[in-house]
């Protein structure tokens, strides 16, 4: 017998009953890239009432909590990353009433909202920057920011050698109010994007004040962007080399996970922990922090600081049994003496979609997303999904050069020499496929409306219309994934995971929930079918699999399997 999903896909049954309080701990966590998601309004562009109409699809598909990237008012220069205005919706996706009616229909529905916050820098027309340009060097309001006066005879010289992660000099110089050139100012990213001074007391003040802001509206926790950079070494100093950006992640930068940023997140634990007592539960904060091991991670997590942070230690490694069992047990280690859970994520808006990165073009990149997907639902912890990578889509990688929006991509590609970030980011930022057979398939409602970023002529398949009902598809797998994980007691839950022995290639592990029920799990990275032991009755798995015969089963090349007693 051939059997593709041993388990039929089915609606959560517990999506409005209360959560624990610590619901956080195996949640799993949808991203929403607001842009790209749904539009409501026609332009091509997603936006609140977009993500809002399409709430019940995410319900359905079952996942705890969505996380949505900025929708503040913003000009748009590293796709709302560049914040003007952190109390106000940007129009392009509505305004502060469809903020408030969108997190009140999530609660309805039971899913909780994280919404992105922007501490490291704002945007160059934030009305703090703007007065700080006009009231010049010594105006207090350039305290707020990192202005210095530049290096050389003339100043001409940037303040050091720090580089943009975008790709050239992480400084800009100003140009005084009375038109000659004055100090510099640092931005880690773009240049409209300063940087902002944790030092001065305002800043903190203002981002407590913001906490508080969206706390009071009803958001269950913030995703803090570029966590590991608000506080700076001491005197800026130089690095000495230019191999700044192959050294992002993998040492420590005078501007990145400096031991003075924990003290901010020590506060804002304390006023997470004044918002956590309501029927809600916790309200949570979660890290991204790229920083060079797990273990300088989990100084994140400690008890009086966040929640969780992203593992990229795990969304780096290659799809290699050897090499995932390193990075699971490490990260497991990591997360035990803070008592914070294990995250676990192969896809965001920043890298190449999990599905291209593991496999390359074509249908075996697919296969071994899910395999990589049913994996890393396997593990304890919390798992965080990307828009679309539960239609399987693929990165697109033949956008032209003029559609591109990722700020990287001038400064370190088309007519930029700097070396930065790739800027290929758009490729995985493409609007969601929804329905028919043309583009925007379903996007927004005006068929002959362009989406910001083109949508390629063969997603047709793609579409949730497509997928959806169709027991082979990737929508129903991930459904039936996310059911499967909602009411099995051994998965997510808990901090370890027991090894089985298993041939080369395959990983097998045991998961034992409380109640005594287990799970197991078995992922065969390798390029041939393994013969294995059916450690119990097949319950999922990742592509289509023979049923057990006299207990041996042949577990193909790229695929996951979960088994039950
Ligand atoms: C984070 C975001 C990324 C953005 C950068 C600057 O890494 O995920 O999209 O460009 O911060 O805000």
């Amino acid at each position: 017998m051939t059997q593709h999903l041993a388990t039929p896909a089915t609606a959560p049954a517990s999506a409005t009953a209360p959560a624990p309080a610590d619901w956080w701990r195996d949640a799993v966590i949808y991203q929403v890239y607001p842009r790209s998601f749904a539009d409501a309004n026609g332009d091509g562009m997603g936006d609140l009432a977009g993500v809002r109409s399409r709430l019940g699809y995410l319900r359905d598909l079952g996942v705890d909590a969505v996380w949505l990237s900025p929708f503040y008012a913003s000009p748009q220069s590293d796709a709302g990353y560049d914040v003007a205005d952190y109390r106000a919706v940007d129009p392009m996706f509505g305004d502060l009433p469809d903020a408030d009616a969108l997190i009140a229909d999530a609660h309805r529905l039971g899913l909780r909202i994280i919404v992105d916050l922007v501490p490291n820098h704002c945007s160059d027309q934030h009305p703090w920057f703007q007065r700080a340009l006009r009231e010049g060097p010594g105006s207090p309001l350039r305290g707020r920011f990192h202005f210095r006066p530049g290096k050389g005879a003339d100043g001409e010289l940037p303040p050091n050698d720090w580089e943009s992660i975008f790709g050239g000099p992480a400084w800009t110089r100003t140009t005084d109010p009375d038109g000659t050139p004055g100090e510099w100012y640092l931005h880690l990213f773009a240049p409209e994007q300063p940087d902002f001074n944790w030092d001065d007391p305002a800043v903190a003040d203002e981002f407590r004040s913001i906490l508080r802001f969206w706390l009071d509206l009803g958001v269950d926790g913030f995703r803090i962007d570029v966590a590991h950079g608000l506080v700076k070494a001491p005197g800026l100093p130089d690095i000495g080399h230019g191999d700044q950006i192959r050294l992002l992640g993998n040492a420590v930068l005078p501007f990145f996970d400096q031991d003075g940023v924990h003290q901010v997140y020590r506060e804002w634990r304390r006023i997470l922990d004044e918002y956590s007592g309501g029927p809600g539960g916790h309200r949570i904060g979660v890290a991204e922090a790229w920083t060079p091991t797990v273990e300088r991670t989990a100084l994140y997590l400690r008890r009086d600081e966040l929640h969780q942070a992203f593992n990229f230690q795990y969304l780096q490694a290659d799809w290699r049994a050897e090499e995932l069992r390193e990075v699971i047990d490490r990260s497991l280690a990591a997360m035990r003496p803070v008592d914070a859970p294990a995250t676990w994520v192969l896809s965001n808006h920043d890298v190449v979609r999990h599905r291209t990165r593991l496999g390359g073009e074509g249908e075996d990149g697919l296969r071994r997303a899910r395999a990589a997907t049913l994996l890393m639902l396997a593990l304890p912890g919390s798992a965080y999904l990307y828009q679309g990578e539960e239609l399987g889509l693929p990165e697109v990688l033949e956008l032209p050069d003029e559609a591109r929006q990722d700020p990287a991509f001038r400064r370190s590609r088309a007519g930029g020499d700097a070396e930065g970030q790739d800027g290929m980011r758009d490729g995985c930022r493409v609007p969601l496929p929804w329905s028919g057979s043309a583009p925007p398939y379903g996007f927004g409602p005006d068929p002959e409306s362009p989406t910001w970023l083109p949508q390629p002529a063969d997603w047709a398949a793609y579409t949730v219309e497509a997928q959806t009902g169709d027991p082979t598809s990737t929508l129903e797998f991930y459904r039936s994934a996310l059911a499967v994980r909602r009411r099995h007691p051994a998965l997510g839950a808990g901090d370890a995971v027991e090894w089985l022995p298993a041939p080369e290639g395959v990983l097998a592990f045991r998961r034992t929930a409380p109640d005594g029920t287990v799970l197991t799990c078995t992922a065969n990275t390798g390029a041939e079918t393994v013969l294995i032991d059916a450690p119990g009755r097949l319950l999922l798995a990742s592509a289509e699999a023979d049923a057990p015969a006299e207990g041996a089963f042949p577990l193909a090349r790229d695929t996951t399997a979960w088994w039950t007693s």
